[in-house]
């Protein structure tokens, strides 16, 4: 968090801000941050002596120490200080039905009481499927338990499905932590190689390089960049995976027309699309950035908000496609085969049949119940306008800051979800975002912690409005924003 850019002045509409103030603030803000949270110092400290990096998943952890909490309801969170806070990060996303629901906890309660494994099927986990299926325009459903189970199981499919083994990801896109999508998140510039053909960078050592071969990268938003890497591989991808907006980079939303252009491409090389609306999905829309921007893809992933805060994952999408789970037989991987020899069968190594998907949490009870009440009582339709909202006045609240004092950024959100970027262009891909300003980023967390305003750790996320947020609780973040800026120029 807040690397040094090593420019002197950001200068922005005539005004300058001068580094000096912004590491003047950063360190005040950190000091004072340490002084109200010396309870969470110390969990961090011993939690160092059990855990690597102190936490249970390395994104938790951040400059000088991550905040430890105690509890939630609504809008609210509080740190183990008893510090509360007005939480504008809800989970990294998770949280579009607000903490602890009390329909989602009554719900949960009920449940408890009645076991939350069989690992036999449920009649909840019917009736979440057929309500996926009816926001996401899907034939089929299967339940995970985490967005990288989803995206990793929706590549299988694909390859199953193809008889194809690459995978093209665009450059920046964050799609769970399983080797084939753990490339490129945000690669170094001497690493990353020709926008026009990006390199494959792995972010995790670990990662055998045979799989390193399997993964295509391609920049976001630049359709034309993609027909080129699309023909360098014909007949080699199985699969496009692509976040329908990048929430890794902040928030950069796709340009008009190129989802129609990913469904093109990929109906002309015979590639099944996938759409990661992880983050996305019922939470942009009652159907997700489907709805949003009317492109279906063949297959989609959800996690994080269809389960109101409880472990879940799922995909599906099209019949033709999710049917390689059942058999192989009419795929274009088995047809590819029967072509060269007459004989019909699995080109797949091994002679499988069919796309194993397994999993012995999947489509638990507790999982299920939880998704079930948050989509059918929670996140219901009428919700969308008013959440929409309130997200504009947020965007449009601290844009007018920015303004006023010059700062070099921009606000922006797409549906609930928006931040502040800290670079005066627009940022359309990853390579553009490398430019924004970490030091003011950071500079800016801290000051709003201290006041009662949590947003994500970190520049590359973004904040998320919840059913259970108000107005008031929006003006004051706006207004501590103000605090802020007017301190940074003054
Ligand atoms: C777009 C996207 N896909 C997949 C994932 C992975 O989800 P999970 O952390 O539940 O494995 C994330 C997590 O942040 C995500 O943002």
């Amino acid at each position: 968090m807040g690397g040094s850019l090593g420019r002197s002045t950001v200068t922005v509409t005539g005004r300058q801000v001068s580094r000096a103030r912004i590491a003047e603030i950063a360190a005040r803000e950190e000091e004072s941050y340490r002084g109200r949270t010396r309870r969470s110092a110390e969990l961090f400290e011993r939690a160092g002596r059990s855990l690597p990096l102190g936490v249970a998943s390395s994104f938790q952890v951040y400059d000088p120490y991550p905040l430890f909490m105690t509890d939630a309801r609504g809008s609210r969170i509080w740190d183990a200080d008893g510090n509360e806070y007005i939480d504008f990060d809800m989970a990294f996303g998770v949280l579009a039905a607000g903490h602890s629901h009390p329909k989602l906890a009554a719900a949960l309660q009920r449940r408890v009481a009645n076991g939350t494994c069989y690992t036999f099927p449920v009649e909840d986990g019917v009736e979440l499927a057929e309500e996926i299926k009816a926001r996401f325009g899907a034939d089929l459903v299967r339940f995970s338990n985490s967005g990288t189970e989803a995206t990793m199981d929706a590549i299988r499919v694909a390859r199953g499905y193809t008889g194809r083994e690459k995978v093209v990801k665009m450059e920046g896109g964050y799609h769970g932590h399983h080797d084939d999508v753990l490339v490129s998140i945000q690669p170094p510039r001497d690493a990353m190689g020709p926008v026009e053909s990006p390199r494959t960078v792995p972010a995790s050592a670990g990662i055998p390089r045979s799989r390193l071969e399997e993964t295509v990268i391609a920049p976001f938003n630049e359709p034309e960049m993609l027909e080129g890497i699309l023909d360098a591989h014909r007949g080699e991808i199985a699969a496009i995976i692509v976040e329908p907006v990048q929430f890794n980079i902040g928030v950069v939303p796709p340009k008009e027309g190129y989802l129609q252009r990913l469904r093109e491409l990929a109906d002309q090389h015979g590639i099944v699309l996938i759409f990661d609306e992880v983050k996305t999905g019922v939470v942009l829309a009652w159907g997700g950035a489907y709805e949003h921007y009317g492109v279906q893809p063949d297959l989609f992933c959800l996690a994080k908000s269809i389960g109101g805060g409880i472990p879940i994952g799922a995909f599906g999408g099209r019949r033709e496609v999710m049917l390689a789970i059942e058999t192989l037989e009419g795929t274009p991987a088995f047809r590819a085969d029967a072509a060269g020899t007459g004989i019909e069968r699995s080109t797949i190594p091994g002679g499988a049949t069919r796309v194993a998907h397994l999993g012995t949490f999947n489509g638990n009870p507790l999982s299920m119940a939880a998704g079930l009440v948050t989509l059918k009582e929670i996140l219901t339709k009428d919700v969308y306008p008013r959440l929409h909202t309130l997200a504009d006045r947020l965007t449009a609240g601290s844009q007018a800051v920015l303004d006023e004092f010059g700062l070099p950024g921009y606000a922006i959100n797409v549906g609930p979800k928006g931040c502040v970027m800290f670079t005066p262009e627009r940022v359309t891909n990853y390579r553009n975002f490398i430019g924004l300003d970490a030091d003011l980023w950071a500079a800016g967390f801290f000051y709003l912690a201290n006041r009662g305003i949590l947003l994500p750790p970190g520049p590359d996320d973004q904040w998320t409005l919840s059913v259970q947020h108000s107005e008031s609780e929006i003006d004051r973040h706006v207004e501590v924003f103000r605090e802020f800026a007017r301190e940074l120029t003054a």
